[in-house]
């Protein structure tokens, strides 16, 4: 099989991205995800892929919420700093008052981004680990809210971010 193949073809998806966040033991997490997908209609499910590089993944292992926000054409910022940093150095939720990273927390104790209004939050059902370099986690729909329509960010307008983790630096590979 052709890498460029498959990276053309992935490319032209052009997925919209999004913000995962979660909480564990009062513990955020927070990243950049382009791997998403409606999995369901009824039951309302949807999936989502952590690298398991990420701290966002550890920290997912042990939480029960995800909270996913869609990010629009103007949030360059918000893709960039939970993009292009890690949660193992530094702390994504402090310093709360610049580039729409203002959070709030909500019953479960997930980390809400208050200018980043159209989202979801979702309870994990399952995760499957097939040896890939990402983990897929099931979930359940609690919650959806949106303001209206809007033009999502897409992958090609952040594909130039250098990820905060790569992953190829996790620590165990299949
Ligand atoms: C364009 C782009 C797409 C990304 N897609 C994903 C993804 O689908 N899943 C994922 O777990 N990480 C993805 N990442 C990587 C994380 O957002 C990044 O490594 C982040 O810094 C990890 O933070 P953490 O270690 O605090 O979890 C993507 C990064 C970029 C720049």
């Amino acid at each position: 099989m052709s890498a460029d193949a498959f990276g053309g073809l992935m490319a032209s998806a052009d997925p919209a991205m999004i913000v995962v966040t979660t909480v564990a033991e009062n513990e955020p997490a927070g990243c950049l995800v382009g791997f998403h997908a409606q999995s369901s209609i009824s039951a309302e499910h949807y999936c989502l892929w952590l690298s398991k590089a990420n701290h966002t993944y550890r920290t997912g292992l042990r939480a029960t919420h995800f909270a996913i926000h869609f990010l629009t054409e103007t949030d360059h910022a918000v893709a960039e700093w939970f993009g292009t940093r890690t949660g193992e150095t530094t702390d994504k939720f402090a310093g709360r008052g610049a580039n729409g990273r203002v959070t709030d927390t909500d019953e479960h104790g997930l980390p809400l981004l208050r200018y980043c209004p159209n989202r979801m939050v979702v309870e994990r059902i399952a995760m499957l680990d097939d040896g890939g370099d990402h983990a897929c986690f099931t979930t359940r729909v609690l919650s959806a809210h949106t303001e209206g329509t809007f033009t999502p960010l897409r992958l090609s307008d952040v594909a130039h971010l250098d990820a905060g983790r790569s992953s190829e630096s996790r620590s165990v590979h299949p």
